[in-house]
C-alpha cells in the first residue's frame, strides 16, 4: 500500500455551540461549550487513522499544556507523531461556533505559522518517503509552495485543500493531483465563471463538496455528482471536509478508482456530521462497515 503523509496544522478547537451563529455586532446566548482537539492536518490524519490507515503528520506545535495534551491525542489515535516539532510559540487554536446547519470558523495559526521552509529541508528524506500527501492552508503560504514544488518535481500524490482560502496563483493549483474544495472556495479559484466552467478546465482534478448536496467531480467528459448519506439529526459540521480529504487519501493510497474514493470519502464525512468534534466525530472503520452492512439489509 501506498505511504500517506499529512502536513499541516494542529490546532485545540474551542466550541461554541449555538441555536444559529450570530450576525455581525450581535450577542447571542450559547447552548454549550466544549475544548476539542483539531487543526485540518490533524484531522486529516486522524481521519486516516480511525480507518486502518497508516500515516505520518508534520507539523509543529507549541511549548504548552493544550499542545502536550494534542500530542498525547494524535499518539492515542495511532497517528505517527515522530516528525512533529515543538516551538516556543503557542497552541495553534480555533474559535468554532456550531449550531444544527453549519459552523463558523477563525484559526490563529501559533506554532503552525512556525512550519517553515526550514522544517521541511530538515525533514526533506522522510518527506519524500511518502507516496500520497494531504495539504491544506493551515501552515505559511510560503512552505505550502516549496512543499507543492518539492513534491511535483518528485511526482508525488498531492490533494490539496485550499482552505481556509486566500487568492491563490494557477501555478499552485497546476501541481496539485487533486483540489478539494466546497462551494466557497471554488468561487475564489483563478478563472472561476462558474462550477461547470471550472471543472472542465481543471478536469479530474477538482472535486467539489457539497454537504447536504454531496460531491461534484468531472469524468468522461462531464460533471459527475454522488449524494450526501441523509442524516436526520445533524450535530456538528466540524471536521467533515477534513474527513472528507482523509478518507479520500486513504482510498487512492489503496488504488480504489477516483469514484470509489469519492464515493467513500462523502460517505465517511455524512457519518462526521453526526458526532460532535472535529476529530472525536469521525467515523472508524468498524462504524463504515456497519453502516454498509444496515444499508445493505435495508
Ligand atoms: O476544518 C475544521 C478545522 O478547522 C477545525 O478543527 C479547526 O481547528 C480549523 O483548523
Amino acid at each position: 500500500m501506498k505511504k500517506i503523509a499529512v502536513i499541516g496544522s494542529i490546532n485545540t478547537d474551542f466550541c461554541f455551540r449555538c441555536d444559529r451563529l450570530p450576525n455581525p455586532s450581535e450577542t447571542i446566548s450559547g447552548k454549550g461549550f466544549e475544548i476539542k482537539f483539531g487543526g485540518k492536518g490533524a484531522n486529516e490524519a486522524v481521519a486516516i487513522a480511525r480507518q486502518g490507515g497508516s500515516v505520518s503528520l508534520f507539523g509543529k506545535i507549541g511549548d504548552d499544556t493544550l499542545s502536550k495534551e494534542n500530542l498525547k491525542n494524535l499518539k492515542k489515535e495511532k497517528v505517527d507523531t515522530k516528525n512533529i516539532e515543538t516551538s516556543t510559540a503557542g497552541a495553534g487554536v480555533a474559535g468554532i461556533m456550531i449550531d444544527n446547519k453549519t459552523n463558523s470558523i477563525i484559526v490563529v495559526p501559533g506554532a503552525n505559522g512556525e512550519v517553515d521552509i526550514e522544517y521541511v529541508e530538515k525533514h526533506k528524506k522522510e518527506i519524500l518517503e511518502h507516496d500520497i500527501f494531504c495539504m491544506q492552508l493551515e501552515i505559511p503560504l510560503s512552505t505550502t509552495e516549496h512543499l507543492l514544488s518539492m513534491l511535483s518535481k518528485a511526482n508525488k500524490t498531492i490533494v490539496f485543500n485550499p482552505s481556509p482560502i486566500i487568492p491563490l496563483k494557477e501555478k499552485i493549483l497546476n501541481q496539485c493531483s487533486f483540489v478539494v474544495v466546497n462551494e466557497i472556495e471554488i468561487k475564489e479559484l483563478p478563472h472561476f465563471k462558474s462550477v461547470e466552467q471550472i471543472m472542465k478546465r481543471y478536469k479530474g482534478r477538482l472535486i467539489l463538496t457539497c454537504g447536504s448536496d454531496g460531491v461534484y467531480f468531472y469524468s468522461n467528459k462531464k460533471v459527475c455528482h454522488i449524494p450526501a448519506i441523509t442524516v436526520d439529526n445533524v450535530v456538528d459540521t466540524t471536521g467533515a471536509g477534513d474527513t472528507f480529504l482523509g478518507s479520500f487519501a486513504l482510498k487512492l493510497a489503496e488504488g480504489k478508482s477516483l469514484e470509489d474514493a469519492i464515493s467513500h470519502a462523502n460517505l465517511c464525512a455524512g457519518l462526521k456530521i453526526k458526532k460532535a468534534g472535529a476529530q472525536t466525530g469521525m467515523p472508524t472503520k468498524k462504524e463504515v462497515e456497519n453502516h454498509l452492512k444496515q444499508k445493505s439489509h435495508s
